[in-house]
């Protein structure tokens, strides 16, 4: 085998493009094994044999094999979705080459990719994008005078949102899940001069990388296979605001290629050439603690510098719980009046249960036992009992051992962080019921008094 022939034979067995060929007879030449797989058919069962025989469902006006050896035209990236013989609907881009020699046709090579996942994935992100746009209607009217909380710490935040309001620089919002970031980002724009312009939330974390590109960007006709014409959200928003949620999910890579559209203003689509200026708000969140995401590699540390020109961290229900009184009283009434109910407050018994619990899933977590409960519920009075089982075990469980701890994991934080945590407030607990006697608490922990010195020091316990 000289070295072309081998070349050729390498290609062929490791391309990911199926790749049939035919003579000028219409009997294979060539059938490789992505040809195979994509086909559900065997080398064997094809290789000699005239196309035609093999595949029974084709004609000479349906294979594009045999249209190319009639007409001698090359069909460049024709789309087609069909059964194959294992029975698998199979989305492939083909394109069909004549082999030509002084203009006589020796045969004909098509190349075959299969697009069924690529279709899917840029189906679903489609469907997804409308179902994002019909959102926005619906709490479009999010204002400032919407928002619930009178912590002091909560009002920096809206004071902060409303200072944003009457600018166009980046804002990049921390706050853990159910925080109510989207919330914000909703009232910077509807009380911002963008009111009338679209409001655009994407998530980062839900798409692959390549189809996040194409979404934010747009993409331009053969910029990939199967690519159409089509503006990206920067394009759709234009004028208006666009809301990158989770941008620590977002790839380094398109980091990089976001923070270029920030500095110069300007979009390219994918596969595009040409600059398109944009004029887009855009607002992105985060729930991982921005250094902490830099640390960790997730952003870029130059990124989160142009993001962050205004900052906005919102801090978890569980550090301000003078809020929940006022959410507790909100929720119901839009529950009393969604469910036609007449219930004008809640049990003590559940009040305090509100007021201890650590609220790991914060107010969307609250929102939503209150709507479970309200359902249930006939009287004046929200009790226990309306609550489900589960959310009953949740928010009234009985602390562990002397109630010091409430084990209210969040799923975040490694595991020995947390533990440590426990341990830390565990020793702290000790510390203060002993009056800071380290003997004392190392009896009531029934470790030496040199380990809890030891840990005392660890975790820098004063
Ligand atoms: N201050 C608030 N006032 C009124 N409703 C709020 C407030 N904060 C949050 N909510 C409600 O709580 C729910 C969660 O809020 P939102 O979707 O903004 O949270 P998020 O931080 O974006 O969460 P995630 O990180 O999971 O995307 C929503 O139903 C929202 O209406
Ligand atoms: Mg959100």
């Amino acid at each position: 085998m000289d070295m072309n022939e081998q070349i050729l034979k390498i290609v062929m067995e490791f391309t990911d493009e199926g790749i049939h060929v035919i003579d000028s007879n219409g009997v294979t030449l060539i059938y490789n094994k992505a040809m195979e797989e994509l086909e559900g058919m065997k080398g064997s069962e094809v290789v000699g044999k005239k196309i035609l025989d093999v595949f029974p469902s084709l004609t000479e006006n349906t294979s594009t094999l045999c249209k190319v050896l009639k007409t001698k035209q090359p069909i460049i990236e024709q789309y087609q979705t069909y059964i194959n013989k294992t029975g698998n609907k199979i989305t492939s881009v083909n394109t069909t080459i004549p082999i030509l020699n002084n203009e006589k046709i020796m045969g004909a090579v098509e190349i075959s990719k299969n697009f069924t996942k690529v279709k899917e994935l840029y189906d679903n992100a489609i469907s997804m994008n409308n179902h994002l746009k019909n959102c926005i209607r619906k709490d479009g009217d999010f204002t400032f005078d919407s928002m619930i909380g009178c912590s002091p710490s909560f009002i920096k935040c809206v004071d902060i949102a409303k200072a944003a309001a009457k600018s166009n620089s980046t804002v990049l919002i921390y706050g853990d899940t159910g925080t109510g970031k989207e919330v914000f980002s909703r009232a910077i724009h509807n009380e911002s001069n963008r009111a009338n312009k679209p409001f655009i939330p994407i998530n980062c974390a839900a798409l692959p990388e390549g189809l996040l590109e194409g979404i934010l960007f747009g993409t331009t006709k053969g910029g990939f296979t199967g690519a159409i014409d089509r503006p990206g959200l920067f394009e759709q928003a234009d004028g208006g605001t666009l809301l990158l949620d989770e941008i620590n999910s977002m790839s380094i890579l398109l980091q990089a290629k976001l923070l270029r559209v920030l500095q110069e203003g300007v979009i390219r689509r994918v596969g595009g050439i040409k600059d398109i200026p944009v004029d887009v708000r855009i607002i992105a969140t985060t729930n991982e603690e921005p250094y902490t995401a830099i640390k960790n590699g997730t952003m870029r540390k130059d990124l989160y510098y142009r993001l962050s020109v205004i900052n906005i961290n919102i801090p978890p229900l569980r550090e301000r719980k003078e809020d929940i009184p006022e959410f507790i009283k909100t929720f119901i009434k839009t529950y009393n009046d969604e469910f036609s109910k007449d219930v004008w407050d809640i049990s003590n018994e559940v009040l305090d249960a509100f007021l201890s619990y650590n609220w790991p899933g914060n107010v969307r977590e609250m929102k939503n036992y209150i709507e479970g409960s309200m359902n249930m519920v006939d009287g004046h009075i929200l009790k226990a009992e309306h609550f489900t089982p589960q959310v009953q075990e949740t928010l009234f469980k009985k602390n562990l051992s002397s109630g010091v701890f409430d084990l209210g994991y969040d799923f975040k934080t490694s595991i020995d962080e947390y533990i440590n945590n426990i341990e830390k407030k565990i020793i702290d607990d000790a510390l203060r019921s002993s009056d800071g006697n380290i003997t004392k608490a190392a009896n009531t922990l029934k470790i030496k008094r040199q380990t809890l010195q030891y840990k005392i020091k660890k975790y820098e316990i004063k």
